[in-house]
């Protein structure tokens, strides 16, 4: 498309897709995750997904992106004119909109926490604040329209000016922050129990549910099967190395994903709290850390709590923008919209449905989809079902859709990086046979999980 816009180079591209892959999954659902399922031994099994499958997924992706410059959707009609391939793209425009719904909820519920830890009285309340805030009507669904408007707002900017700036500067002052989180958890008293239980193995709680989850939790954590890599991949320039772009977003998820485990497990060993405390682990078990931080330094504690929470909302904003960038990409390119408009109808979209999330958890609670209440209806369908389907309908397509030659020219930027070349065959089986299969074994067990 004449006009399109794209990243400036190869450091804004990382930027941006790591920004996209850094998020809540980092920081509120990989300790909680690694918690529940044998510390340790769950990292290692997660660390040979993102290595043996999710990298490949993620490679698949940005082929797609990259090798057509275009919309999730677009890419597919443009790659396999006329084939039935544009309506699989379609559902992965529609999934990151269900995504960024609850997500947005979350990342309120992150704003709502930063601001409450600024208060005195913070720390008194804890026992209740997580289930108080969340279930009540109003206050979260003003925090939820506050996080959708500024993502809506850097989306609007465009990608240069909106989406890379934006990441180009939280990303490192996010790095910053959690480092310094880790340090202060690792250096309260009794944190040497948090820090065994994330590098001592302990393979006798693993079974193959804890490889499902481990899939599952790199697809989250690496933004796979929902077009955002996708998309985002579309504006990198022809001549960047995307295996160096991919290799590096991988790393750096990992990367944080660890300094986050040593942010939080540390300091809940420290106040003798249960790690497998599932998904308030962060926002029900934190609170009480900072209450007991501030027998200590109550100053010291709210400070900490309200940069903890930032960063959350930093880290949530980064993703949520590029989920936003997939349906704003598709109205723009398909139905011919303008940006702005584009960014009005995904914000009405997504903030109708956030708001039912949101309620779901409190009044309108009764609410139920296949038993679920709206919030995790909507977390199940895109985590365990539309992310995998989507990531296995990437590798196929690139697997077993494209040429051989197309995929390695752009793999390779047409034979002109050493090292990319070297790796393309045993990258393309992982893509053609590896990725595929496991991918619908995992599916299946989720099926019966
Ligand atoms: N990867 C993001 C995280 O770790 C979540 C995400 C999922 C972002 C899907 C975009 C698309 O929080």
């Amino acid at each position: 498309m004449s006009g399109r816009e794209n990243f400036a180079g190869a450091v804004g591209a990382v930027m941006a897709m790591a920004g996209s892959a850094i998020g809540l999954g980092n920081i509120w659902r990989f300790p909680y995750m690694a918690g529940q399922n044998g510390g340790a031994a769950f990292i290692i099994i997660y660390l040979l997904c993102v290595v043996f499958l999710s990298l490949p997924i993620m490679l698949s992706e940005t082929i797609i992106g990259r090798s057509s410059h275009s919309n999730a959707f677009g890419a597919m009609e443009k790659i396999a004119p006329g084939t039935g391939w544009k309506w699989m793209g379609l559902l992965t425009v529609i999934s990151p909109l269900i995504i960024l719904s609850f997500y947005s909820v979350v990342g309120g519920w992150s704003i709502g926490f930063a601001v409450k830890s600024l208060y005195p009285g913070f720390d008194n309340s804890v026992s209740s604040v997580f289930g108080e805030f969340s279930s009540s009507a109003w206050k979260p669904l003003i925090c939820h329209t506050i996080f959708l408007l500024v993502t809506a707002v850097v989306v609007k900017a465009g990608i240069r000016n909106g989406i890379e700036k934006f990441n180009k500067y939280s990303l490192p002052l996010l790095f910053v922050l959690i480092v310094l989180i880790a340090v202060y958890s690792l250096s309260l008293p009794g944190s040497e129990e948090g820090v065994k239980y994330l590098v001592k193995p302990d393979f006798s709680q693993v079974t193959s549910k804890t490889v499902a989850y481990a899939m599952g939790q790199s697809f989250f954590s690496l933004s796979l099967g929902v077009g955002t890599i996708l998309t985002y991949s579309s504006y990198i320039k022809k001549d960047t190395d995307i295996l160096k772009a991919s290799a590096s977003t991988a790393a750096f998820d990992m990367l944080f994903a660890l300094i986050a485990g040593f942010a939080v497990m540390p300091a809940v060993f420290a106040a003798g709290i249960e790690p497998g405390a599932g998904p308030g682990l962060i926002f029900e078990t934190l609170p009480f850390i900072f209450v007991k931080m501030s027998a200590i330094s109550p100053v010291l504690s709210h400070i900490v709590a309200v940069l903890f929470f930032l960063s959350i909302v930093i880290a949530a904003l980064t993703s949520s923008i590029s989920m936003y960038e997939v349906g704003t990409a598709y109205l723009v390119e398909e139905k011919h919209m303008s940006r702005n408009k584009a960014v009005a109808v995904i914000f009405a979209f997504t903030w109708i449905l956030g708001i039912l999330c949101s309620l779901s958890l409190g009044p309108l609670s009764g609410l139920k989809i296949a038993g679920l209440c709206v919030f995790d209806f909507c977390d199940v369908l895109t985590s365990n079902y539309l992310m995998t389907f989507g990531a296995l309908l990437y590798v196929v397509f690139v697997g077993w859709k494209m040429k051989r030659q197309t995929v390695w020219e752009d793999f390779t930027n047409g034979g002109r990086q050493d090292i990319n070349v070297k790796v393309f065959k045993p990258l393309y089986f992982l893509i053609r046979y590896v990725a595929p299969i496991v991918v619908i074994l995992i599916f299946l067990s989720n099926l019966t999980l």
